[in-house]
C-alpha cells in the first residue's frame, strides 16, 4: 500500500520542530502539522490501519547495520555482525539483515523458527539462551546452525551427544563471564560474577569447561563469548572485560595449546531514549574494542580472533515507533491529566518494568511546539500502565494520534496478551511505502490455543 506524500519538509533542527535530535528515526520529518516517517504520513497510516500499530524506518535499520559492518571492519580485524534477533524480530526483519551481510543471534528455538521460515543462511546463526532445552540443542544441530554459545557444562554434554549421533562436529562458543560491571540497570546486567550466565573466569570455571570442551568429540570449540549486559553508555566496561578474556584466552592456549579463533562481543551499546542522553557512537565503540582487542592480543602474543558483536538495541531502538489513538483525557486538577490511549504495558513493558522514559509527539500536531505536561496512560488494569509520566506534548484531545519514539527494541519481542489485549501490527516504511510485515492479532488468534 502507498500513502500520499504532502509538501516539503519543515525546519528547525532540519527536520522536526521538536528538537527530538537522536531520538527521531532517520527520516522523520514534518510536513504540514504532520509528522512523516519514511515519507509516510503516521496520520494517515494510523487512520489506515489502526492503533496501535509499531512503525520501523526501513532506511534507519539498514543505516544501522552497515555503520556495524563498515565500522567494525575499519580497523584491520575480520569481524561479524550478529544482529540480536530478541531486540525485534520478525521474517522480514530476517530477511534484512540477511541483506544486509550480516549474521543472526538467536535466543530460542521461537527466533531460530523465524529464522528458518525466512530461509536465513544457518551457518550465520549463532545460539544462545543460559539453559537451551535439548529440542532446541537438536532442532539448532539438525539445522545446520554456525555457532552454538555453550552456558553449561550439561550444555555441552547434549551437543556433544546429539552432534556425534548424526555424525558431525558442533562449532561451540563458550560463554565466559568476564566479571564487570556495567553501568545500567540490574536486571539487564549480565557480565559480573552474580550471574545466571556462563562460566567465571575469575573462578577458574571456565578454563575447566575449556579443557573439558576441547576433550568431547561431537564439539569443535571455537573460541570464547562474552556479553556483559545491555543499554550501556560507557565504554570502559567493554574494554576491562575485553582485558579478562583476553588474558583468560592466553591462559588457555597456556594450558591446552588451544588457540581461539573466534572471539564473540556480545551486544549492549546504549541508545538516546531522550535528546539528553548521549551514547557512544557505533564507530567509537568498534574503534575501541577491535583496538583493545588488537592491543591485548599483541602483548599476548596471540593471533587476533575473528570478531564477532551482537548488537540488538543500537540497531532498531531507535528506527521504531509505536503509533496510539488518545481514547480520554481526563483533568485531575492540581494532580496530573491522563491521557489515555489504545495500547500500553502489552506492547512496551519497559516503563513498569525498568522505570524506562520515552518521548512521545501527537503527530497531527507535530509541528506545534510540545508545551502541555501530561500522563499518557495504558489501558490496562493497572495503575502502573504508564507509558510516559509527565510527558511534555502539543495540546491534546481524544482522536489524536500520539507517537511514542524509540520502541523498535524490546517492545514487540516483550509484548504480552495480558487483558487478552491483542498485539500490534508491524509495518515496515521506506520512500513513501507501507509494507504490512507483522499482522495485527485477532480475537481468533486468542482463540486458536483454547481446548475446548
Ligand atoms: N547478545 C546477548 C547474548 C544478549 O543477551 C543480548 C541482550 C544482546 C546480544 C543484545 O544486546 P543489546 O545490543 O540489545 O543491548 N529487555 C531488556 C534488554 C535485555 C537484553 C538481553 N540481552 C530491555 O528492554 O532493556
Amino acid at each position: 500500500m502507498s500513502m500520499s506524500v504532502a509538501s516539503e519538509p519543515i525546519s528547525p533542527d532540519n527536520r522536526t520542530t521538536m528538537g527530538l535530535g537522536a531520538v527521531l528515526p532517520l527520516t522523520a520529518e514534518v510536513r504540514g502539522s504532520h509528522l512523516f516517517i519514511g515519507g509516510v504520513d503516521m496520520v494517515e497510516l494510523a487512520r489506515a490501519q489502526g492503533t496501535a500499530l509499531y512503525v520501523m524506518d526501513e532506511r534507519h535499520v539498514r543505516m544501522q547495520l552497515g555503520t556495524y559492518r563498515t565500522e567494525m571492519n575499519a580497523h584491520g580485524a575480520v569481524a561479524d555482525v550478529a544482529y540480536a534477533g530478541k531486540a525485534f524480530t520478525s521474517v522480514a526483519m530476517c530477511r534484512l539483515v540477511a541483506d544486509e551481510g550480516c549474521s543472526l543471534d538467536v535466543s530460542s528455538g521461537g527466533e531460530l523458527a523465524i529464522a528458518r521460515a525466512a530461509r536465513f543462511p544457518m551457518e550465520r546463526i549463532i545460539v544462545h539462551g543460559n539453559d537451551k532445552t535439548p529440542l532446541e540443542l537438536t532442532e539448532a544441530i539438525e539445522a545446520g546452525v554456525g555457532l552454538i554459545v555453550a552456558d553449561s557444562n550439561e550444555e555441552l554434554d547434549r551437543i556433544d551427544a546429539i552432534a556425534t549421533e548424526r555424525g558431525v562436529r558442533q562449532q561451540v562458543l563458550l560463554r565466559v563471564t568476564p566479571g564487570v560491571h556495567a553501568d545500567t540497570h540490574s536486571f539487564i546486567q549480565t557480565g559480573q560474577e552474580d550471574s545466571k550466565f556462563g562460566f567465571s573466569a575469575h573462578s577458574g570455571a571456565a578454563l575447566e569447561a575449556a579443557i573439558y570442551a576441547l576433550a568431547l568429540p561431537g564439539v569443535d570449540l571455537a573460541g570464547f563469548h562474552m556479553h556483559i549486559g545491555s543499554q550501556i553508555f560507557s565504554l570502559d566496561p567493554f574494554v576491562r572485560a575485553v582485558e579478562v578474556m583476553v588474558d583468560f584466552m592466553a591462559q588457555v592456549r597456556e594450558r591446552t595449546g588451544f588457540v581461539a579463533r573466534d572471539f564473540d562481543c556480545g551486544g549492549g551499546l546504549g541508545i538516546a531514549y531522550r535528546p539528553t542522553g548521549e551514547p557512544s557512537t557505533i564507530a567509537q565503540y568498534a574503534e575501541l574494542l577491535v583496538g583493545t582487542i588488537t592491543r591485548c592480543c599483541a602483548v599476548r602474543d596471540l593471533s587476533v580472533p575473528r570478531i564477532h558483536v551482537e548488537p540488538g538495541r543500537s540497531v532498531v531502538a531507535d528506527a521504531g515507533v509505536t503509533l496510539y489513538t488518545v481514547g480520554s483525557v481526563k483533568r485531575l486538577p492540581g494532580i496530573r491529566t491522563y491521557v489515555a490511549v489504545d495500547g500500553g504495558m502489552t506492547d512496551n513493558i519497559r516503563p513498569a518494568l525498568y522505570g524506562a522514559v520515552y518521548e512521545a509527539t501527537v503527530a497531527n500536531r507535530a509541528g506545534e511546539p510540545r508545551g502541555t505536561v501530561v500522563s499518557i496512560a495504558g489501558k490496562h488494569c493497572e495503575s502502573g500502565d504508564i507509558l510516559i509520566r509527565d510527558a511534555s506534548l502539543q495540546p491534546v484531545t481524544d482522536g489524536d494520534i500520539i507517537c511514542i519514539f524509540s520502541t523498535g527494541a524490546y517492545c514487540q519481542t516483550m509484548s504480552s496478551n495480558y487483558n487478552k489485549q491483542v498485539r500490534p501490527g508491524v509495518v515496515f516504511v521506506s520512500d513513501g511505502t507501507v509494507r504490512q510485515v507483522v499482522r495485527r492479532e485477532t480475537y481468533d488468534d486468542l482463540l486458536s490455543c483454547e481446548v475446548y
